[in-house]
């Protein structure tokens, strides 16, 4: 391992911890992810419950909430606690414009996900988080988790000469681009977005730098020529998708709610478990621009 991987793990293995006094929390691993017990989701959390949800959050950037039984509304109450509601950007008619159905069966030819990427990026103010709720998974009892992966960390661990080429460069994100690479053209009603963001951001409430390219959505870094940043970008997607120790992995249970930090960390679907079903209700923050 070089000395950039070793001081960036030690950066974050040994900041201060919060101790949490109303509910337990388990890392799921040292860098990324944590399971939280002791909250019930579908009761009102208390002002001290909050406050110390939010800073496991920041801290950890992905909560897994086991054993919640919730009703649409208490899933959008808990989801109300971090911010405004973000509406789903193609709702199916007659559904809740806030409630992104994640649906899987023996009819599927394409799941939601199933590739490393963080959330509406080319939108000009991407999601603040997402919660997911999986109510059913795989009756062959397994398959269908969830892989995290920390883009602080991904950032952390570039050598400083490349931190430096990459700091003050932007990208264009282009939403056409998930749908061009299933062949498809993106629908009429759809009004595309496309926005240019920096290629490093700062976490806006810990001020924390991180990479901020994925590849279903990024087109482009500004600055360089056409085969230079496919060549950056390609370089960036490997390091993100092959470098394990960056990564965390949720094997998801029936009434299993997660809740990431779409600012920090890219999520990847695994679609082990055709042609068994898998279902569950996705609820989006709204988030701010990414600033550099
Ligand atoms: C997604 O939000 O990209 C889908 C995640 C999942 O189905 O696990």
């Amino acid at each position: 391992m070089d000395q950039f991987t070793l001081d960036a793990i030690e950066r974050i293995t040994t900041a201060p911890r919060e101790t949490y006094g109303s509910f337990t929390v388990d890392p799921l691993t040292p860098l990324l992810g944590a399971e939280v017990s002791g909250l019930d989701l579908s009761e009102e959390l208390t002002p001290v419950q909050q406050k110390e949800i939010r800073a496991a959050f920041l801290t950890h950037h992905v909560l897994v909430f086991r054993d919640q039984h919730l009703t649409p509304d208490d899933h959008k109450r808990f989801a109300g606690l971090f911010g405004p509601l973000h509406p789903v950007a193609l709702p199916e008619e007659d559904s809740d414009p806030y409630i992104l159905e994640i649906r899987a069966n023996k009819d599927s030819r394409a799941v939601a996900g199933n590739g490393w990427h963080a959330d509406g990026t080319a939108d000009a103010e991407p999601s603040l988080g997402s919660m997911l709720h999986i109510t059913e998974i795989p009756e062959i009892g397994s398959g269908g988790d969830t892989l995290f992966a920390n883009m602080h960390l991904a950032y952390d661990m570039l050598s400083p000469s490349m931190k430096a080429f990459l700091d003050g460069l932007t990208a264009v994100h282009d939403g056409a681009r998930p749908w061009l690479a299933q062949g498809q053209l993106p629908p009429a009603e759809y009004d595309v977005p496309r926005t240019e963001h920096p290629v490093v951001v700062r976490h806006p409430d810990t001020g924390r730098k991180l990479l901020f390219v994925n590849g279903p959505y990024t087109s482009r870094i500004t600055q360089l020529a056409a085969a230079e940043s496919t060549a950056v970008l390609e370089m960036l997607y490997d390091h993100i998708a092959r470098t394990n120790l960056l990564h965390c992995r949720v094997r998801w249970q029936a009434n299993t709610l997660v809740f990431w930090d779409n600012r920090c960390v890219q999520h990847h679907a695994t679609w082990d478990y055709f042609p068994h079903a898998r279902y569950g209700q996705r609820i989006a923050i709204d988030g701010t621009r990414p600033q550099a």
